[in-house]
């Protein structure tokens, strides 16, 4: 049996619901009258954007899609794979991509691509962590929330094999 790893605080609860609010700001102020179509990535996201759309107070959508370059461990495999699902249609939509963590930038990268091909009136990333010195691709993180180091994080949505999304605080894992 491999011992329990060591979580260590990193992020709190206040520290993150600032984060959003600061975020929810932003955005009210720029789509306020796009009816936009946010579209957030599971499952670590899924904290994040309920969190998030509380603090929006003008008509919106909300799409999930299923989507990872990791596989069990602690590395990107830089292999992106998206689980098949049906969008609604997406031309002309102004788009919100929602995501927990940007890393390697790989998956937003592939997802924005994917999207963009579509035709989207505007097509926008919001993460609410920035694992600044992990980048493999250039990605422009249009509604950033916090930098964090090069470790790896969990809770607030966020896992190391589907273990610690529901803790409310931020935690690195030192293994
Ligand atoms: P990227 O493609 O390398 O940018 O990785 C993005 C995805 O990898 C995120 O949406 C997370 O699901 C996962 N990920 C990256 N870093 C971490 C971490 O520190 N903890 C947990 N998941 C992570
Ligand atoms: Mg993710």
């Amino acid at each position: 049996m491999s011992p329990e790893p060591e979580l260590r605080k990193l992020i709190t609860g206040e520290q993150i619901a600032a984060t959003v609010g600061r975020l929810a700001a932003e955005i009210r102020r720029d789509y306020r009258d796009k009816n936009p179509l946010l579209i957030a990535v599971l499952k670590g996201s899924f904290m994040f954007l309920a969190d998030l759309v509380r603090r929006l107070d003008f008509p919106l959508e909300i799409e999930f899609v299923r989507i990872s370059s990791y596989g069990g461990g602690t590395e990107s495999s830089g292999a992106v794979k998206m689980a098949p699902g049906a969008l609604p249609k997406i031309k002309g939509r102004h788009l919100l991509v929602v995501e927990d963590i940007i890393d390697t930038g790989l998956t937003a990268a592939f997802l924005l691509d994917y999207l963009g091909r579509k035709k989207p009136a505007s097509l926008k990333l919001c993460s609410l962590t920035d694992k600044v010195g992990r980048r493999r691709v250039l990605i422009n993180i249009d509604y950033r929330g916090l930098a964090v180091p090069d470790k790896f994080i969990v809770g607030y949505g966020i896992d190391r094999n589907e273990k610690y999304r529901h803790l409310p605080d931020i935690y690195a894992l030192e293994q």
